[in-house]
């Protein structure tokens, strides 16, 4: 069975902790607890074979970045979250990608088509119940994703969408790699 460390980045309070709740505990929390750093390890079956992900859940809050390039480093694939109901979310998944890329040693500018993706990546659109509150478009979202050449998913973890088809498809993508 193949081990992965996956790494949950994204701005505060994009729901990067209830993504990964509902996936692992089926449970949703409304109040809002800043994580600092969070670990967790799931083993699972995805497309018949055996699994073991080490879940890393990291805080979006600024006065915490420090840790960041510490857990990126280790890190073998990544979740890019934001929220439909934020712009500056959505803005900020590009300084978390740069990192990624810039801390794992590799050229960014290599890495800027499809073909050469080569770092393990998921960028996820949370939220996607608050569409009363959506600023940034489904659209705006997919054409990102298919600009680094990586999967997407518009998710809410509030009601549980794409929640299970976001770490299947980023387990998919790290045993390629
Ligand atoms: P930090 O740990 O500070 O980086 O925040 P986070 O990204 O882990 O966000 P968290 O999961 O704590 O969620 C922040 C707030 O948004 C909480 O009040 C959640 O209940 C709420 N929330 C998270 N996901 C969703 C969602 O899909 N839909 C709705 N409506 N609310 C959500
Ligand atoms: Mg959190």
């Amino acid at each position: 069975s193949s081990n992965f460390k996956q790494v949950v980045l994204g701005g505060g309070a994009v729901g990067k902790s209830s993504i990964t709740m509902m996936f692992l505990q089926n449970k949703f929390i409304s109040e809002y607890d800043p994580t600092i750093e969070e670990a967790y390890r799931k083993s699972l079956v995805v497309d018949d074979e055996a699994v073991t992900l080490d879940i890393l859940d990291t805080a979006g809050q600024e006065e915490y970045s420090s840790l960041r390039e510490q857990y990126i480093r280790t890190g073998d694939c990544f979740f890019l979250v934001y929220s439909i109901a934020s712009k500056e979310s959505f803005k900020e998944c590009n300084l978390f990608r740069d990192k990624i890329y810039q801390t794992q040693d590799r050229n960014l500018a290599d890495c800027n088509s499809p073909e050469s993706q080569i770092i393990p990546m998921v960028l996820i659109g949370n939220k996607c119940d608050l569409e009363e509150m959506r600023v940034v478009p489904t659209l705006e979202g997919r054409e990102l994703a298919k600009q680094w050449g990586i999967p997407f998913f518009e998710t809410s973890a509030k009601e549980k969408i794409n929640i299970d088809e976001c770490f299947y498809e980023l387990i998919r993508l790290a045993r390629r790699y």
